[in-house]
């Protein structure tokens, strides 16, 4: 089974070795807990390492706002990382989207899209920032079933995705998207006696591996995320 690297160091090794290819997994966290940033980690490590081509579909804020951060967290988008990967934001996606869709259908302009990057790029890995945001783009009113397609759709599309989903809270029933997902990693702000906050991280699910279920201590330092012992 062909493994992708998390990117975060330390991670890989609790988890069996990385994420099966293929593989539809879901990132939820509560607010700032670094989930744009590790997924986009991930594509950048792929993108470099393996000269994988990623995409990003950022639904949830500016591509100038994503790209300066990931540039101030040393991961800057030079040449080399522009071969490997294609960040886009809702803007650029409806402007791609114009030229493969005659249909006035978001959900069907932005398959669209990202069939024709899978097929003519080779684009093996895709991030979509956010889930929520999607379902709201989508306009379907039936939740079960924009899941249900969604789900479908990317099993169809081969690619590993990395979903991003919010949590307010993570004592919040699961969604259906938790069931259908292959694999769910939580990323958490906890409180470390009265004034200090950690970022933790924990993979509750990984279909076919046999992971450590523990939470992990989550930091960011010279361009890489790592996991240590949470306090
Ligand atoms: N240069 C930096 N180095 C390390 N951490 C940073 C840097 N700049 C911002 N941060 C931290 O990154 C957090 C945001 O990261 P990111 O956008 O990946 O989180 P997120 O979970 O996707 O957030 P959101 O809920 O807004 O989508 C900020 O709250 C801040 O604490
Ligand atoms: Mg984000």
């Amino acid at each position: 089974m062909e493994l992708i690297a998390t990117s975060i160091k330390g991670l890989d090794e609790e988890i069996g070795g990385g994420i099966p290819k293929g593989s539809i997994i879901l990132l939820s966290g509560t607010p700032g807990t670094y989930k744009s940033s590790v997924a986009y980690s991930m594509l950048y490590n792929a993108a470099i390492t393996k000269n994988t081509m990623g995409i990003f579909l950022l639904l949830e804020q500016s591509m100038k706002s994503l790209l300066s951060q990931q540039e101030r967290m040393e991961r800057p988008m030079d040449e080399r990382v522009q071969k490997n990967m294609i960040v886009s934001d809702v803007g650029r996606i409806r402007a791609a989207a114009e030229k493969f869709s005659t249909e006035n259908d978001w959900m069907h302009a932005l398959r669209s899209y990202v069939e024709y990057l899978v097929e003519k790029r080779k684009a093996e890995l895709l991030v979509i920032d956010s889930l929520p945001v999607l379902e709201i783009l989508s306009e379907e009113k039936n939740r079960r079933k924009f899941l249900f397609e969604l789900f479908e759709w990317l099993r169809g599309l081969g690619t590993t995705t990395i979903m991003i989903s919010e949590k307010k809270s993570l004592d919040m029933d699961y969604g259906e998207e938790e069931f259908l997902a292959d694999g769910v990693f939580q990323l958490t702000l906890s409180p470390v006696g009265e004034v200090d906050l950690q970022r933790r991280i924990r993979c509750i699910k990984l279909r076919g591996m046999d992971h450590n279920t523990s939470m992990f201590a989550l930091d960011h330092k010279n361009g890489s995320f790592r996991v240590g012992p949470a306090i």
